[in-house]
């Protein structure tokens, strides 16, 4: 049985800043059929993102905005309950990308199948999907940690920054992770097992971050910029990698202190030959399948640790949103929205 309704969250405005409840408007809309070659998807959970941000605001970007009074984009993991499709089954789990809704409709293509026994499907939304593929790639793709070596990454309790330290420290280098406050940073350290961590909110971030390298930054992976960039950048060695990932701290706007520091930035990267590349993980889908092996044999193996942060309800989804945005989340953040 199905509702016959399909409760859903769309874009109400676009945010100045930091987003407001009031830029998200929950709606109910009659429950799509599904059509010939297509299925009727029953979301499970919505992983929440940081990208989400971007898709807020009309500005040029790397994937187009979701339109006002549009459903908000979002990765699921989702039941298949009706199917006019020879692929798929009702009953079936697929990883799907159905947005902040309860009910979906798909033709199938970008569906992939998840097997509940081989790992909990809210996996892959994290450590084996998405966040978890993009600490891979853009670690061994970009950053290149060699043994011995010094990687550091802020945001290093979420998702990405987690699975960036303990790929680096598979690699045998060394993780320095940046965390806000002490429960994170006791986290990064205790449950993923990095070298050292230290906190961005400390007022002398600079000191204790060159205090925690003290041969320098080989691969910084960027997840944030802003104050933490500051901290890191005097510390970069000469051929430090610097895979650009992320810029958290300025996805509700440029903060204007930071307007003048480009033409130093680029004056580095000309004298100490770094190599600064902003990548999106997308560009390197041919190394999926590698991924999902090696990311499935560390985690069984303890090498790879994670943690899921599982909020209860659709309707909870702006808030947990606007929350991640300021650092409330506790490991990857979840919406439970249906039971199997
Ligand atoms: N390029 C790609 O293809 C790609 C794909 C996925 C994710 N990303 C990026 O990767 C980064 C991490 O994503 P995630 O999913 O793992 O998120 P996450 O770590 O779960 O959440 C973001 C974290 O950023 C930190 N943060 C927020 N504002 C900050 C600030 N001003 N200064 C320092 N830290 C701040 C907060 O942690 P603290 O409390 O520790 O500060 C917050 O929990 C994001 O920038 C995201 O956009 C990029």
């Amino acid at each position: 049985m199905v509702d016959r309704m399909n409760r859903r969250i769309v874009l109400a405005a676009r945010p100045e800043g930091r987003p407001k409840p009031a830029d998200f408007r929950l709606e109910q809309a009659p429950l799509p059929v599904p059509g010939e070659g297509q299925v009727l998807l029953k979301v499970l959970y919505l992983s929440l993102d940081p990208y989400m941000r971007g898709r807020m605001s009309a500005g040029p970007s790397y994937a187009p905005p979701v339109e006002v009074d549009a459903v908000m984009e979002g990765g699921t993991v989702a039941q298949v309950v009706a199917s006019r499709h020879p692929d798929f089954a009702p009953g079936e789990i697929v990883l799907s990308h159905s947005g902040w809704q309860e009910h979906a409709l798909s033709d199938g293509s970008g569906l992939r199948k998840l097997d509940p026994q081989a790992a909990p499907v809210t996996t892959a939304l994290g450590v084996l999907g998405m966040p978890g593929f993009t600490a891979y790639s853009g670690l061994l793709t970009i950053g290149r940690p060699k043994a011995g070596e010094t990687v550091v990454v802020a945001a290093a309790s979420g998702p990405v920054g987690a699975t960036v330290g303990q790929i680096a420290r598979i690699q045998g280098a060394r993780a320095v992770g940046i965390a806000g406050g002490a429960e994170k940073c006791a986290m990064v350290k205790e449950e993923f097992g990095f070298d050292a961590v230290v906190d961005h909110r400390a007022p002398d971030l600079a000191e204790r971050l060159a205090a925690a390298c003290p041969n320098g930054i080989d691969v910084y992976f960027e997840n944030v910029g802003g104050h933490v960039w500051d901290a890191v950048f005097p510390l970069l060695n000469t051929f430090a990698r610097i895979p650009v990932c992320g810029l958290i701290a300025q996805y509700n706007g440029i903060p204007e202190r930071q307007g003048d520091r480009l033409g130093l930035v680029m004056d580095a990267v000309l004298k100490k030959s770094l190599t600064i590349r902003g990548f999106i993980q997308r560009e390197f889908a041919d190394q999926r399948e590698a991924f999902y092996r090696a990311m499935a044999g560390w985690i069984r193996e303890g090498r790879v640790k994670y943690r899921e942060d599982i909020v209860e309800g659709l309707e909870q989804a702006p808030e947990a949103l606007i929350g991640l945005l300021e650092g409330k989340n506790r490991g990857k953040l979840i919406v439970r929205v249906g039971q199997a």
